[in-house]
């Protein structure tokens, strides 16, 4: 396993489109634990592909209680809107709150290839729609309805 480099705003491949996964191998489960190993190092909550420069559909997701790795992901259905604080792993000087749904239902495959689909609301459920904007290449400053302080001793949280 490895720690890839994080790309950051201004790198054009973060605002490109990323493409479905068709090959559920090796390749694809040595990307994932690295994209683990960067995700902890980096001490966030979300990872995409797109943002260690890979325009494939995948990205990871841990609130801390549930750890998820979607590939191909589709939003189901959305219900009901929240403002939320968000930060992102590629924007590391901004802090903005966003509109986000109170809950989500994705569809995904897992790395085998398997199907399913997850429920999430709260932080979960914010970073499974933050990082589905990742792979169509949107990235959250977009979206930012007002921006707050960062907080200097902490990049926890941060997708
Ligand atoms: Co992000």
């Amino acid at each position: 396993m490895a720690i890839r480099n994080i790309l950051i705003k201004g790198d054009e491949l973060l605002l490109k489109r990323s493409k479905p996964v068709t090959k559920f191998d090796k390749r694809l489960h040595d990307m994932l634990d690295d994209m683990w190993e960067t995700l902890r190092d980096a001490n966030g909550a979300g990872l995409a592909a797109p943002q260690i420069g890979v325009l494939k559909r995948v990205f990871i997701a841990d609130d801390g209680e549930t750890k998820l790795e979607c590939i191909n992901p589709e939003i189901l259905s959305t219900e009901g809107e929240r403002e939320v604080r968000e930060g992102c792993l590629s924007l590391p000087d901004l802090v903005g709150y966003v509109i986000r749904p109170e809950t989500v239902t994705m569809r995904a495959q897992n790395r085998s290839g398997e199907y399913f689909t997850v429920t999430a609301g709260e932080l979960l459920g914010q970073c499974l729609c933050h990082e589905y904007d990742h792979l169509d290449g949107i990235l959250y400053d977009t979206k930012v309805t007002r921006f707050d302080e960062p907080e200097e001793e902490t990049g926890s949280g941060r997708e």
